[in-house]
């Protein structure tokens, strides 16, 4: 049966933490570390269901995967095209990134892979990456709509791509170079908005040959040169951006709230959600900036202060894309009113966000509209009533963002379930209550 957790009215949030491993960092470092030659050593992996549904499918993949006691993992890899055939299906759970990514590098292997998830994962559009690998050389048989779960059949002589991605997506662009990796000669993806771009540094941390160009008219040109010798590499995972996004906006909305997150990943690809706060007037300090396996690394400091209405462009989405949810609540919170433009992806994360956000904020008391794909909230300068249970709908970030409402509204906020929190960010209402917060059980008294 569900949990269904409830968070009540937090005391000020104070302490100096660090959240789990990056998400897409942790995925890219198993993936690249089974097709490299020798152990890649992986320090910090987020040990979340998604990531470990990753690490289990490169191990059913041939690669080693192993963890030792002191939380290292090892990945003894196979070298570039040498996966093996699997000899069960592969289930992604929960995780868009694992699958778009699994299917890009398993498109030009030559074998058949099935691959499969759960029910928020089987609803999501997979013919976004399909379509390009086809132009590999590679084959799907898929459900209606290109949806999982799909045989992927690879490519055995998979010809290079020029592709143009039609959505900004790093999952649509790191399938394809993924897929270049096993193919001879230059693959190229071109994206009119640039998107996290882990992938590509990561590629090149292992030692592929990858160039980046920002053109004024097409936007940037990534392109790998296929069938290089990748060698094992050491990988420093930082703290994930996503997660601490949660903590940064709790301790911005609790009255007397100062948290420090120590180690947080800072690519700028992916701190439009501190580019949005800083608009709306937040006090947020980064200290202590360092690189870590190719990656920018800090130490995020926050303290409770007011915030204002903003209007935020449809140009950052990608750099924030995940953090919506959580700066909803913030708006909610603030003075005036906000737009959010450029939301259309939304529909299609883990549940479709846009409708959960405006649903739950509108259950909360929130005035809001939806304009297409622009989220228009009314804030009041105060928190809302709150006192609403939100259905989760197997989405661990409509879950976390509630939950951190709830911390200053007037009445609790429950959601339904919150199982699918284990899928990035384990431990996070003891966290979330070790700084100062009330999360507990549904029905639990004390
Ligand atoms: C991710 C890319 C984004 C993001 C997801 C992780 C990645 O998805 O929402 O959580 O690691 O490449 P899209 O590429 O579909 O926008």
């Amino acid at each position: 049966m569900a949990q269904a957790l409830v968070s009540a009215k937090a005391r000020k949030l104070s302490g100096d933490i660090a959240v789990p491993g990056d998400k897409s960092v942790s995925h890219r470092a198993l993936m690249l570390g089974a097709v490299s030659v020798g152990e890649t050593r992986i320090s910090g992996l987020l040990e979340a269901e998604d990531v470990l549904n990753t690490a289990t499918a490169m191990a059913a993949l041939g690669a080693g995967v192993n963890r030792d006691e002191s939380g290292l993992w090892r990945v003894d890899g196979c070298g570039v095209g040498a996966l093996a055939e699997p000899d069960r299906v592969l289930d992604m759970g929960n995780s868009g990134t694992g699958a778009r990514l699994l299917i890009g590098l398993l498109a030009t292997h030559p074998f058949t892979s099935f691959l499969t998830g759960d029910a928020s994962l089987c609803g999501r559009p997979m013919r976004r990456v399909m379509d390009p690998l086809e132009g590999f050389g590679a084959a799907f048989h898929a459900r209606s709509r290109g949806r999982l779960p799909a045989a992927v059949v690879g490519a055995v002589d998979p010809v290079p791509l020029t592709y143009r991605t039609p959505v900004a997506s790093a999952q649509v662009k790191s399938a394809v170079l993924l897929a270049g990796l096993n193919t001879p000669g230059r693959t190229t993806v071109i994206e009119a908005q640039p998107t996290r771009d882990h992938t590509e540094l990561m590629l090149r941390h292992f030692g592929a040959e990858v160039s980046v160009e920002d053109d004024p008219a097409e936007g940037r040109i990534v392109s790998v040169l296929g069938q290089p010798e990748l060698t094992a590499r050491a990988v420093e995972v930082p703290g994930d951006i996503s997660s601490a996004a949660f903590v940064i906006v709790a301790a911005l909305l609790v009255p007397g709230s100062a948290v420090t997150i120590r180690g947080v990943g800072l690519n700028p690809l992916r701190t439009g959600l501190l580019a949005a706060l800083a608009e709306m007037g937040a006090a947020v300090a980064i200290e202590n900036e360092r690189q870590a396996a190719g990656e920018p690394v800090g130490d995020i400091t926050v303290e409770a202060g007011p915030l204002r209405g903003a209007d935020i462009p449809a140009e950052w989405a990608p750099s924030m894309i995940d953090e919506y949810p959580i700066l909803a609540m913030a708006v909610a919170c603030a003075e005036g009113t906000t737009r959010l433009n450029g939301l259309a992806e939304l529909r299609v994360k883990e549940s479709d966000r846009l409708q959960a956000v405006a649903d739950g904020l509108r259950a909360c008391g929130v005035g809001l509209e939806v304009d297409g794909d622009t989220l228009i909230i009314h804030g009041t300068g105060r928190p809302p009533a709150g006192g609403a249970r939100v259905a989760v709908n197997l989405d661990h970030r409509i879950a976390m963002a509630f939950l951190v409402l709830g911390m200053v509204t007037d009445e609790p906020i429950a959601v339904d379930d919150a199982g699918p929190i284990a899928t990035s960010f384990p431990g996070f209402t003891d966290l979330m209550n070790g700084l100062g917060a009330s999360i507990k059980e549904q029905g639990e008294t004390t």
